[in-house]
This record gives structure tokens, C-alpha cells and sequence, in this order.
């Protein structure tokens, strides 16, 4: 292996540090905590080994945490009183809503509903305005994309001019990230291009990139021959491509993640790589509580 490894799970440790020496100092001055309400409808395995990591990390950084649990029935009408209810809640700083909502909700209706001073995932319309704008427009970057930036920009990988190539257009990664990367200022600065299911000749476009962003979620869709030498891999994929035994409990099942890199062959040729899992997984949680306690400083005015 030739790649330096960008290790999402040290530099979301070293984050989450600087959370914690925060939050302790504005508790100590003001007696306030961030709070932050995880809203999960239903039983989705993947929903719930998401949201138990974000609750078990909020309470670690000593925020307030409130875990709200709804059944799989629960009506539209009920989940948009319940935000309503935590729009008004004062010590709730940051409201997360789990994707994917079961299909008698109306997704756009929900993630509208939230209080966009309130929206730490940073997927209302008009965060992702604020997100296009860019500069001190912007109040809360989308956590997975904020989390790449940040792996990028603390490995010391140069994106001033640099050919970025976005594998995926998703809301949630792949415009977002794109649209982050292209802006003027640090991390940033970037030639984008974003390549999709309809792209012709997807490898010519990844061949080019100083930066390579996959976000695609098919496991090992970017081949080695498709990265330039040297190159910075950001692999967002997390497919579940099977089960193993727990390391920890031999008679518990865990899901075996591929990312949508061939890895092993893929940090031969690039120089920088992040692994499946520990790379970008991590800091999405990270940048939610980030997040968190922005929305708390821009409503102390701090
Ligand atoms: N489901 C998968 N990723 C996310 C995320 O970043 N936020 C929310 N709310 N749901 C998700």
C-alpha cells in the first residue's frame, strides 16, 4: 500500500476533543449545554446503529440528548406536531430527523417543517440556499459533506485549483459536496465536476481528478485503472455486502461495509485514500455535533 490513509476515525477524535474543551467552557460561563433531539420512525437496523452511535456521542460530549422513538405507523400529521413541539423547545438546539422516513411520510414535508435555525443536518431548502450562497451565508453545512471537507483539508491535501470529480448527485452528498468545493476560501477553491448514472464515459471524467469523491453506494464501482496516480480517494460508500461475527460477541451478527472503491488496489495507485469503514462514516456524526453547538453559539450570539 502506497496511500497515506486519511483515518476519519483519529480526525474526528481530534474534533470531537475540541467540542468537548467548548461545550465545558460555555457551560462553566453560561450554564447552558447544546441539546439535541434524534427523532427515529421505526425499526430500520441501519437507522438504529446510526442513531445509537449519535445519542452515545452527544452524551459523551456532555450535550443534552433526547432520544425520541416513534412506531412505524406513527401519522404524518403527528411526526409534524412533534417537530413543532421541539421547534419550540428552547433547550433543543438541534433537530434530527432519521432518513429514510417509512413511505406513507412525506419526506420533503418533514425535513421542511424543522426550524432552519434548528436544522443541524443542513437539509431544508433554505440551509441549502444558504449552503449555495456560500461564505458567512452559511449556517450548517450538511455533516457528510462537511466531514470529507474536513478529512481533505486536515490530511493537507491542496484543493486550491485542484480537478475535483463528484461521483453521485445525491441531496445529501453529492451536490452538496460539489457545490462546498468550488466556493472561494480554505478546502475549497476547486475545478468541480460532478459525473452521474447518465454520464458518458464516467472513467475518462474519474481519470482526471486530483480529488476523487465517490458517492455512488455500489460497492467497488470505481476501478483502479480510473484513478490518477497520486490522487486523493474520499470513498463515501458504506454498502452492507453480507455478515460476519462480532470481533467482541462471536454469536452476534455485524455487517461486512464495502465502500464503492476497490480499496486494496485503489491505494496502490492513490495518494491519499480513506478506508471502508473509519473514513468519512465517522465524521458525519462528528459534524452533526458541530453542528450542534454552532446552533447554540449563533443563538447566544457567541
Ligand atoms: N440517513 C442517512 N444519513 C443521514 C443523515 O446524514 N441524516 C439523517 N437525518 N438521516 C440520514
Amino acid at each position: 500500500m502506497s496511500a497515506k490513509l486519511i483515518k476519519g476515525t483519529e480526525i474526528g477524535e481530534q474534533i470531537l476533543e475540541e467540542i468537548t474543551a467548548e461545550v465545558g467552557k460555555i457551560k462553566e460561563e453560561r450554564g447552558i449545554v447544546p441539546g439535541l433531539v434524534t427523532i427515529l420512525v421505526g425499526e430500520n437496523p441501519a437507522s438504529i446503529s446510526y442513531v445509537t452511535l449519535k445519542i452515545k456521542t452527544a452524551h459523551r460530549l456532555g450535550f443534552k440528548e433526547v432520544q425520541d422513538s416513534q412506531p412505524v405507523d406513527i401519522s404524518e400529521e403527528a411526526l409534524l406536531a412533534l417537530i413543532e413541539k421541539y421547534n419550540n423547545d428552547d433547550s433543543i438546539h438541534g433537530i434530527l430527523v432519521q432518513l429514510p422516513l417509512p413511505k406513507h411520510i412525506d419526506e420533503k414535508k418533514v425535513l421542511n417543517a424543522i426550524d432552519p435555525d434548528k436544522d443541524v443536518d443542513g437539509f431544508h431548502p433554505v440551509n441549502v440556499g444558504r449552503l449555495m450562497i456560500g461564505g458567512d451565508e452559511v449556517k450548517f453545512p450538511p455533516c457528510t459533506p462537511a466531514g470529507i471537507q474536513e478529512l481533505i483539508v486536515r490530511s493537507g491535501v491542496e484543493t486550491s485549483g485542484a480537478e475535483v470529480v463528484v461521483v453521485g448527485r445525491s441531496n445529501i452528498v453529492g451536490k452538496p459536496i460539489a457545490n462546498m468545493m468550488l466556493q472561494k476560501g480554505k478546502g475549497a477553491d476547486a475545478t468541480v465536476t460532478i459525473v452521474h448514472t447518465r454520464t458518458r464515459n464516467m472513467a475518462e471524467h474519474c481519470k482526471r481528478a486530483d480529488i476523487l469523491i465517490v458517492a455512488a453506494g455500489v460497492p467497488g464501482l470505481v476501478k483502479p485503472e480510473w484513478i490518477k496516480p497520486g490522487a486523493c480517494v474520499i470513498d463515501v460508500g458504506v454498502n452492507r455486502v453480507g455478515e460476519k461475527p462480532s470481533k467482541n460477541d462471536p454469536n452476534k451478527m455485524v455487517a461486512i461495509l464495502k465502500g464503492d472503491v476497490d480499496f486494496e488496489a485503489a491505494s496502490e495507485i492513490a495518494g491519499f485514500i480513506t478506508p471502508v469503514p473509519g473514513g468519512v462514516g465517522p465524521m458525519t456524526i462528528t459534524m452533526l455535533m458541530r453542528n450542534t453547538l454552532r446552533s447554540m453559539k449563533f443563538k447566544l450570539g457567541i
